[in-house]
């Protein structure tokens, strides 16, 4: 598909079909997100594919549990994706402290964008969760100290077609040669 059509046509997914991914389809997805760029080409993250059914119900038990209800519906997605973060390497930590900022976190979104437009590409529908119990979901994986799921997708065949969310217009976000 042409590139500005996938932008133009992605949309969050949150009901799906019930009808398995094929891992050669969420491979291509991987595959996209391997190749974001990132600072000083850290390559900050590792993607958890949870596509075992018992699994996947035992995790969402623990990822989505109290304050965190709302998101519960994520397991009925046939495929969930776990976005482990990792701090980044040591000129990309250096460049954090100087700069105030989290250079992974900025990694990890164009990593992850790659993985959801190439998604729609294939057909796919995914939805990004930040909304979760990452204490809970990090431990459900026995992550080691200093890793933590940032962010999961949600993925399967869409079962809506959900009209644009609104954006503000372009003169409202844009300025050339001043703030
Ligand atoms: C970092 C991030 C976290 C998000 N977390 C959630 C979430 O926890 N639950 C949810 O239903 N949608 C979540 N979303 C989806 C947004 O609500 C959605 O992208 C936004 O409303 C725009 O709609 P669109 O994606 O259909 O264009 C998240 C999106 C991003 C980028």
């Amino acid at each position: 598909m042409e590139l500005d059509r996938v932008i133009k046509e992605r949309r969050s997914i949150r009901k799906f079909l019930d009808k398995p991914v094929e891992r050669e389809k969420i491979n291509a997805c991987l595959e996209a997100a391997r190749l974001a760029p990132s600072a000083c080409n850290s390559q900050p993250w590792h993607y958890i594919v949870i596509d075992d059914p018992q699994l996947k119900a035992d995790f969402c038990q623990e990822a989505f549990g109290g304050v965190y209800k709302m998101s519960a519906w994520v397991e009925k997605a046939p495929v969930i994706v776990a976005v482990v973060s990792d701090r980044g390497n040591f000129t990309s930590r250096i460049g954090n402290f100087f700069r105030s900022t989290e250079f992974f976190l900025v990694d990890q979104g164009i990593s992850g964008e790659h993985f959801v437009l190439r998604a729609h590409d294939l057909g796919l529908g995914t939805c990004w969760i930040g909304w979760l119990d990452s204490k809970k979901a990090g431990k459900f994986f026995n992550l080691p100290s200093g890793k933590k799921i940032e962010h999961l997708f949600a993925v399967g065949y869409p079962a809506e077609n959900p009209a644009p969310r609104p954006r503000a217009k372009l003169e409202e976000i844009v300025s050339y040669n001043k703030f």
